[in-house]
C-alpha cells in the first residue's frame, strides 16, 4: 500500500502543520549520518580491511550518535503521529503498521551490530568485519527508503487526513524533546 501513491490524491502543500513539520526538520540532519555510515560500511564490506578494529570503532561510534539522535524522533512517530493515524485509518495490513515494522527490523539490526560488535572487536577479522558492516548497509538502506516513504506518503496523508486540533494535540510531544 506503501509503494504506491493512490492514497494521496491531492498533495498538501507545505508547509504542513508545524507538529509535522517538526518531524520533516529532523530527517536532513538524520539522513546526513545515514549516509555517512552507509558509505564507511560500504568500505568494509567490499573489503577495505586495513586496520579494520579501528574502522569498526569509528562505525561503532557513529552508531552510537545516530541512534542518540534517531530514537526520540522514532519515539515521537511512534507515539504521537502513528497513533493518532491509527485512530483514523487502523492499524493492521495497512501503512502504519508498515512504518513500525520498518522502525523495528531496523532497530533489531542495529541492536544486532552492537552484541556482534561487543562480542567480536577483539578477534575481528574480515568474516566478522562483513557481517557488521553488511548489518549497518542493510539498516540503512532499510532507514533510506522509510524516510521516503515518510515524506511522500505518510506526512502528507497525516496532513490531509488529520484536523487542525488533532495535530494542535502532537505539538506537546514533538517539541518535548
Ligand atoms: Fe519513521
Ligand atoms: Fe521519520
Amino acid at each position: 500500500m506503501l509503494n504506491c501513491h493512490s492514497m494521496i490524491e491531492n498533495m498538501p502543500a507545505r508547509p504542513y502543520h508545524e507538529a509535522i513539520e517538526i518531524l520533516i526538520a529532523e530527517h536532513p540532519g538524520l539522513r546526513a549520518q545515514m549516509e555517512n555510515i552507509y558509505i564507511k560500511s560500504k568500505l568494509i564490506y567490499t573489503g577495505d580491511t586495513n586496520n579494520l578494529s579501528d574502522k569498526l570503532s569509528e562505525l561503532n561510534n557513529m552508531l552510537v550518535n545516530f541512534i542518540t539522535d534517531i530514537e526520540p524522533h522514532a519515539d515521537k512517530e511512534e507515539g504521537a503521529l502513528f497513533e493518532a493515524l491509527a485512530k483514523l485509518i487502523g492499524r493492521e495490513g495497512g501503512p502504519i503498521s508498515v512504518m513500525e515494522a520498518e522502525h523495528n527490523t531496523a532497530k533489531k539490526l542495529m541492536r544486532r551490530f552492537q552484541a556482534n560488535y561487543g562480542e567480536w572487536i577483539n578477534s575481528i577479522d574480515g568474516e566478522k568485519a562483513k557481517l557488521l558492516s553488511g548489518d549497518l548497509m542493510e539498516t540503512m538502506n532499510i532507514l533510506f527508503d522509510h524516510f521516503t516513504k515518510e515524506e511522500e506518503i505518510l506526512f502528507p496523508l497525516a496532513e490531509n487526513l488529520l484536523t487542525k486540533a488533532e495535530k494542535d494535540a502532537l505539538i506537546p510531544i514533538m517539541a518535548s524533546y
